[in-house]
């Protein structure tokens, strides 16, 4: 076999004959590294008749809960069996505790898991799992980066759960490059999920996610597993939260929010509040915003600060939302309202690191801006949702009456929603609902401008 260097995308795999600075795939900008080419065998393949449809039979993919209500939520209840799950989050996150919390129930229910750790040697497994009070014949644990020393412990041991800890750390020897490099993330990956699949075992690969450079980052991966899941956290909190990217048995857009304790992770079913601040004040910038995860109402505050830009270009910096969306929602007051920003920085940032990934949140961040600009506070105990169209129109949100259900719940006492929406929404004595068909009305009801 004949070796070549071959130039790859360390986020996506995309290839090149030539070092490029800009990554044509994925468009990142230097991750190009040089790799060997290894060439695959041409297979001929076994000649199999496809079937009518009416032939085929269906069964019911039979899933293993792991008891962790909050991740078999987010896997869309429990794991299915021979799936292929990956892991992924910044160092430190918490994803060897999530993993081997879960490894040690599945296993104290009598099945056999096998722990492979790349990180870490088996005494100081062993003492995390003292402190996580994990304890269970069942599960194996194997200290090891060799593929070929994880193929001969599935062998002979036949789980019927691997974790992989994680897949930067895997190598194989037979490959000329370094453990972590595209080629060796990609092969060892591809062993793993032929084993899982051929056995039909479920196996989690845990995957880092690290700054550009010489490490292949789980992207390259996403497109190979059948659910890839996000472990997401601000390291100055406590807060976790587990959202599934993809799930090719299950829906995405549930989330799981857990908290990191010092005995292990700890489940918050009733996180509607989690993120708000312990006093609801009302002040200029600050608006509530009930963001809809899933069947689960989480209720935020949306802060702006507006000020005016005393050098140069005027700074635009967004935490927890959509860049695009933000500046989308800017240029609409400007040119549909001649609100000017333009000789202002803006701050825009959601309370408590929580991410909001949806459109409804146009309409909450149209008025913290401008409340900030004007240094007016928004009206008092008022949740407000909608999404912005480029004409200043706002849209319909989808499930209305949950995220208002919920705000009730909360003690908040007024909604500004969408036009589109009233007609559905339920009448409660708790709520006062107000539609709003244009976001120039809106802004007269809620900072009266
Ligand atoms: N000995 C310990 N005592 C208390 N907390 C710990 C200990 N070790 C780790 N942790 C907590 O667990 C977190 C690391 O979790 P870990 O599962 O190792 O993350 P990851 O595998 O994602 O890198 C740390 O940030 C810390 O909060
Ligand atoms: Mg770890
Ligand atoms: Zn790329």
């Amino acid at each position: 076999m004949k070796e070549k260097t071959v130039y790859v995308c360390s986020e996506c795999g995309y290839q090149s004959v030539r070092w490029l600075g800009r990554c044509p795939e994925c468009g990142k900008w230097n991750t190009f590294i040089e790799e060997v080419n290894l060439k695959t065998k041409v297979n001929k393949g076994e000649v199999i008749p496809p079937k009518k449809i009416t032939e085929v039979k269906t069964e019911k993919q039979p899933r293993v809960k792991t008891k962790i209500g909050e991740f078999d939520r987010v896997l869309g209840g429990g794991v299915v069996v021979g799936s292929f799950i990956l892991i992924a989050g910044h160092p430190g996150v918490g994803k060897s505790t999530l993993l081997l919390t879960i490894s040690g129930i599945i296993s104290k229910e009598g099945r056999k898991v096998l722990y492979v750790s790349g990180e870490e040697s088996e005494s100081q497994i062993k003492l995390r799992c003292e402190r996580l009070k994990i304890n269970s014949d069942n599960l194996y644990l194997l200290a090891s980066t060799d593929v070929y020393s994880i193929k001969n412990a599935l062998e002979k041991l036949k789980p019927e759960f691997l974790i992989v800890d994680s897949i930067q750390t895997v190598y194989n020897s037979e490959i000329p490059t370094t453990p972590g490099s595209v080629t060796q993330v990609k092969e060892n990956a591809n062993f793993l999920f032929n084993y899982t699949k051929k056995e039909n075992i479920s196996t989690f690969i845990i995957g880092h996610i690290t700054k550009e450079g010489a490490i292949a980052g789980p992207k390259l991966l996403e497109h190979m597993v059948d659910v890839v899941i996000y472990f997401e956290g601000e390291t100055k909190s406590n807060l976790r939260i587990l959202r599934a990217i993809k799930n090719r048995f299950g829906p995405t857009d549930e989330i799981g929010v857990f908290s990191m304790e010092e005995i292990g992770l700890k489940e918050i079913p009733d996180a509607s509040a989690i993120f708000l601040p312990e006093f609801r004040k009302t002040l200029p910038g600050a608006v509530f915003f009930p963001s809809q995860e899933g069947k689960r109402t989480i209720i935020v505050e949306i802060q702006s600060l507006i000020t005016p830009t005393y050098y140069g270009i005027p700074k635009r910096a967004v935490t927890g939302l959509d860049y695009n969306r933000v500046s989308l929602v800017l240029a609409v007051l400007e040119k549909k309202l001649n609100f000017n920003f333009s000789t202002y920085d803006v701050f825009v940032n959601v309370g408590g690191g929580f991410k909001i990934t949806e459109t409804a949140s146009d309409l909450p961040v149209a008025i913290s801006c401008v409340s900030s600009l004007k240094d007016i506070p928004p009206c008092e105990d008022t949740v407000f949702i909608g999404e912005i169209a480029l004409t200043g129109e706002i849209r319909p949100v989808s499930q209305i009456n949950s995220r208002i259900k919920e705000c009730a719940r909360l003690g908040f006492k007024k909604a500004i929603i969408p036009e589109g929406n009233i007609k559905e929404s339920k009448k409660t004595k708790e709520m006062e609902i107000i539609g709003v068909k244009w976001l120039k009305d809106c802004i007269s009801i809620a900072l009266s401008l």
